[in-house]
């Protein structure tokens, strides 16, 4: 008897650790967008993307300061088949800068002055192959944040059909589309979308398939 119960210990004193030894894994966290984008821009910085292979021609540009937008283009690139880039800046913003109470806040000043461009810090992209640039941002006091004028400016869309979208507390798009591709002067931009916070698979896919 005592054999047995030993034995019936021994078993489940296994299963137990077995269990603990998985439990990291399954709790892995996401890291947050801007340190992943912070670490990418420091790693990339001047250097190119390597997407001279075949790839797909559906292209989601995007920016987010705080993972909301991220969180729509990864929908997108996923319904899509898409490859995603996302805009890093080369000086992240504190939150402090994104404090949009402060009007001598980083971001207030940005949008306050249309000829900011601030840097991009992840690596260059070749437009080369694709077709469909979706081109995401979070609304920045009603318009697109600077940084978006850094990379509309930056490359040319010639060819391209451009899909602006947004993510905002409540503000629509507003002057964002046409603002971009009066900066762009090329490319065919179609009417862009908002979404809000909490946008599903569902919205984003019904919005993708009334493009067609
Ligand atoms: C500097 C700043 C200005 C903002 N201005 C507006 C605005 O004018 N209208 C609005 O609805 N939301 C505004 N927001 C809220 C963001 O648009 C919203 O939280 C967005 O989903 C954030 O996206 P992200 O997480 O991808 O950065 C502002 C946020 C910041 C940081």
């Amino acid at each position: 008897m005592k054999k047995i119960l030993s034995i019936i210990m021994t078993v489940l004193l296994c299963a137990a650790l077995t269990a603990c030894g998985d439990q990291p894994q399954t709790e892995t966290k996401e890291t947050p967008a801007a340190t992943e984008g912070q670490k990418e821009s420091a790693e990339n910085t001047n250097a190119e993307v390597d997407n001279t292979a075949a790839h797909p021609d559906v292209l989601v540009a995007y920016f987010s300061a705080t993972g909301t937008t991220k969180k729509v283009a990864e929908k997108i690139a996923a319904i899509t088949g898409g490859d995603l880039y996302e805009i890093v800046p080369a000086e992240p913003y504190s939150d402090a800068d994104l404090n949009w109470n402060d009007r001598n806040s980083r971001s207030t000043k940005e949008q306050n002055d249309k000829n900011v461009r601030p840097e991009i810090g992840s690596a260059e992209i070749s437009m080369e192959g694709y077709t469909t640039v979706y081109l995401g941002f979070p609304i920045w006091w009603g318009e697109e944040p600077r940084i978006l004028d850094t990379f509309v400016e930056k490359y040319s869309f010639e060819g391209i059909t451009v899909i602006p979208f947004c993510t905002s507390g409540s503000s629509g798009i507003g002057r964002s589309g046409p603002n971009m591709e009066a900066l762009a002067g090329n490319g065919t931009w179609l009417q862009g979308k908002r979404f809000g916070g909490n946008a599903s698979d569902a919205d984003v896919q019904s919005w993708i398939e009334g493009l067609k």
